[in-house]
Order: C-alpha cells, then sequence, then structure tokens
C-alpha cells in the first residue's frame, strides 16, 4: 500500500522540541513516510534540539538573518515554502505552535491546496497584543487547517467558540510533557554552573525574550532582578539569554552582578536540570509554563496575560506582569518556601501521550482508524 507522506516543519527551538515526539510517534508507524522541514528562523538556538532529538531535516529553508523582523520571516517562509510543497507533494503537513514560521508555512498550504494540522491549537490570550505577534498567528493558523490538535479541554472550547467545526479538533494533550519525560529519563554531562546550582543558594532561573517587553518594561524587570540579589545574599539567578539582540545587548548592559549568571542559550537536557534545580523561575516563555508543574518549580509569568491558564487554576503558576515592583514582590515571596514545599501535582498540559493521540487522530483523518481518539482529561 502506498504511504502517506507527512511533512513536518519547525523553525524555532520551541517547534523543535514540541514537533520531535510527533516526528517520533509517526515514524513508528508504518502508515506513514516521515519528512521534516527546518525553516531555519532560529540557527544557533536550533541546531543543538535537532542534534538533542536526532533530527536530520530532510529540507532546510535558512531563513534567519541578525535583528529580524516577523515580516522578514514570513515573507521568505511564505516563498520557500510553495516550492517545497511543489516538490515534495506531502498528504499533511504539521505545524506547530504560533511563530511566524507557523503562520507563513501554514499559508502556504493553504494557498496550494494541502491540508494543514496543527499541533497545539486553540490557545488564546484573548488580547492580540499579549503575546504579540503569536496570539494574532495561531489564530489565523487555527482557521486555515484542517486538523486541530487541542493541547486541553479549554483550548477545545477556544476553537468550537470560534466556530470551528468538532469533528476536526482532538483534545491531546500537550507534547512539551512527552518530551519532559524522554528528557527526564536520560541522563547528560551538567554544565558547571548548573552542578554549582546545589551551593547552598536560592536559584531563581529567568528567561525573557517577548517582542512585546522589548525597551521599557525589559528594563524595569531586570532593574527588579537587581534590586532582589542586592537585598538577599543567598540569592542568585540563572539567565540563559536568549540571542535576540534586543534581549542581549539591555541584559549584558543592565544586570552586572557577581550573582547574576549569564549565561548562552542551554542545551535541553542542561535547562531541565537547571529547572529542576531552581526555588523559582521567572520568564515569559510560554513552553517553561508547560514544563515547570510537571517539576514542582512555582513559575511567575512576567506577561500581562497568559494563553495558558490551566497551571493558574491549580496553583502552580502566577502571573505577575511587568510591573517592577510587582516582580520584585512575587519572586521574594516565592522564596520564602522553604525547598521541601515543592508541589508535585499532576501537569495540568499533558500525560506524556499527546503524540500518540495525534498519531490516531491523523489515522482517522486518513480512514485507518474507524474510531476517533479519545480526547485526553
Ligand atoms: C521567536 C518567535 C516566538 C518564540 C521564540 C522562541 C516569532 C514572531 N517569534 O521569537 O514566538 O517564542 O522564537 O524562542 O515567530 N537569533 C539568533 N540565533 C538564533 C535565534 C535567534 O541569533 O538561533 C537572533 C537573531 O538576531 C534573530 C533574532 O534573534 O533575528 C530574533 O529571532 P526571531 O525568531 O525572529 O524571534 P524570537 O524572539 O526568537
Ligand atoms: N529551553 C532550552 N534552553 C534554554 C531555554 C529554554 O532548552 O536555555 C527550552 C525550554 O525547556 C522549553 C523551550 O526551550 O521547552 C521554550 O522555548 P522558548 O522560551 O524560546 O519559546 P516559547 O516556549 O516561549 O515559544
Amino acid at each position: 500500500m502506498k504511504k502517506i507522506k507527512i511533512l513536518c516543519v519547525f523553525g524555532t527551538r520551541p517547534e523543535v522540541i514540541k514537533m520531535a515526539p510527533v516526528i517520533r510517534a509517526l515514524q513508528g508507524d508504518s502508515s506513514f513516510q516521515v519528512r521534516t522541514c527546518s525553516a531555519g528562523q532560529h540557527r544557533q538556538m536550533l541546531e543543538p534540539m535537532l542534534r538533542t532529538f536526532s533530527i536530520r531535516p530532510s529540507l532546510r529553508l535558512e531563513v534567519m538573518t541578525s535583528d529580524q523582523s516577523p515580516q522578514q520571516v514570513a515573507a521568505k517562509v511564505l516563498s520557500g515554502f510553495e516550492k517545497v510543497l511543489s516538490r515534495e507533494k506531502p498528504h499533511l503537513v504539521l505545524v506547530q505552535g504560533d511563530t511566524s514560521t507557523v503562520l507563513a508555512a501554514a499559508l502556504a498550504c493553504f494557498y496550494g491546496r494541502v491540508p494543514v494540522g496543527h499541533v497545539e491549537a486553540g490557545l488564546r490570550s484573548g488580547d492580540r497584543r499579549h503575546p504579540f505577534p503569536e496570539e494574532g498567528n495561531r489564530v489565523c493558523v487555527d482557521h486555515l487547517c484542517e486538523l486541530l490538535f487541542a493541547p486541553t479541554p479549554l483550548a477545545a472550547r477556544n476553537l468550537l467558540r470560534e466556530g470551528i467545526l468538532k469533528k476536526k479538533i482532538f483534545v491531546t494533550g500537550n507534547t512539551v510533557v512527552d518530551s519532559l519525560h524522554w528528557a527526564l529519563g536520560r541522563r547528560g554531562l551538567l554544565r558547571p554552573v548548573i552542578e554549582k546550582m546545589s551551593n547552598g543558594s536560592r536559584w531563581i532561573l529567568v528567561t525573557l525574550h517577548r517582542r512585546e517587553s522589548f525597551g521599557r518594561p525589559l528594563a524595569g524587570i531586570f532593574g527588579a532582578l537587581r534590586r532582589i540579589v542586592e537585598r538577599r545574599r543567598d540569592v542568585e539567578v540563572l539567565y540563559p539569554v536568549h540571542l535576540n539582540p534586543s534581549v542581549r545587548v539591555p541584559a549584558r548592559r543592565l544586570l552586572r552582578h557577581p550573582r547574576i549568571h549569564l549565561v548562552s542559550p542551554l542545551s535541553y537536557l542542561d535547562f531541565i536540570g537547571a529547572m529542576k534545580r531552581s526555588a523559582a523561575i521567572l520568564t515569559d516563555s510560554g513552553g517553561i509554563q508547560e514544563e515547570a508543574p510537571t517539576l514542582g518549580v512555582p513559575v511567575l509569568v512576567a506577561r500581562e496575560r497568559t494563553e495558558r491558564p490551566e497551571a493558574f487554576k491549580t496553583g502552580q503558576m502566577r502571573v505577575v506582569g511587568r510591573d517592577p515592583k510587582r516582580i520584585f514582590s512575587a519572586v521574594f515571596r516565592a522564596l520564602q518556601k522553604a525547598p521541601s514545599e515543592k508541589s508535585f501535582r499532576p501537569n495540568p498540559y499533558g500525560d506524556a501521550r499527546a503524540a500518540a493521540r495525534i498519531v490516531q487522530g491523523i489515522r482517522f483523518y486518513f480512514g485507518l482508524s474507524r474510531k476517533k481518539p479519545k480526547r485526553w482529561s
């Protein structure tokens, strides 16, 4: 029997982390021929992830330039992907998340009349400015897709409310939890800075990269971090700085302090090691909000809104905004808790079996299975 050709696309670090379990699960099903395309929206931050997950892209677009705008990325992926589609002729394309790569690839598929499946569909903050441009991207992408893999029941409800047909929606859990469980089962050599995190200090892990925070909001958050380490001598900050110059340059300028450790982006296994050893995480990342509940580490989200409120309801996460005073007191409060108070409750974003459900959904779509897979949660 002729195999069904599935083309999995990714352009940035988190897309690789979250698409990897789907690629692996599809490769384990003999009905499918799996092809992979790296758009290369990221370069240095993408390559180590490909190595971690042993992914060798079948195709590469290499679109990244320094200090790029979303428009530049989207334009290059849109035109590059048109050629990829006409050469590859896939039966289905899979995209993950809400980046410029994802929107442009989905749009190219729509114009090329190729069906698209969206992994992590239905996330909504309800405000197009937060996060920007991701909220707008994900709304557009969901309406271009034939298959919508909503990670949680809330995400599925968001899609239904926008008029997307129920038969297209599958509630699967988030594949980030699949990857996290896979990584927790592996041992790697940790960088010295992460080994040092057992030195008796209380460590705050920081990541920040949202476009809507560039400039003053970011400078304000950096100011709050400095005041925290100045006030408490037992606190150290580990901050793997995103390579975007709009983050890297002010971080280097405003965060000079012996107990603030600015490092390059960490490998996935190192980063998980760092999360496990932290007393608290201050971040504006999407994926980290979803990973931290498994590790029992409190997450403070330095954003005005989140599209991932599930952990908020279970008390595993707090949205602290970007006001420096609020951040200062929220971090301070999180540090009052003793390390023994880590709360290990079920992860509300997934159960590490999302990829298998996505493959079942694809089988159902192509008529290889009669029954729609059971929804998660
Ligand atoms: C992008 C996504 C964001 C996602 C994030 C994951 C968009 C609009 N934004 O944001 O949703 O959360 O990736 O990290 O799609 N750079 C490098 N090397 C790299 C990666 C980036 O030098 O490997 C620098 C380059 O100067 C690049 C800049 O960072 O131009 C911005 O990269 P870009 O992918 O446009 O935006 P991110 O902020 O990474
Ligand atoms: N991550 C990593 N190394 C780092 C920082 C983050 O491997 O130095 C991982 C993290 O575990 C999570 C993902 O990258 O899975 C989050 O990526 P990012 O914050 O860049 O993007 P977002 O999730 O906000 O789209």
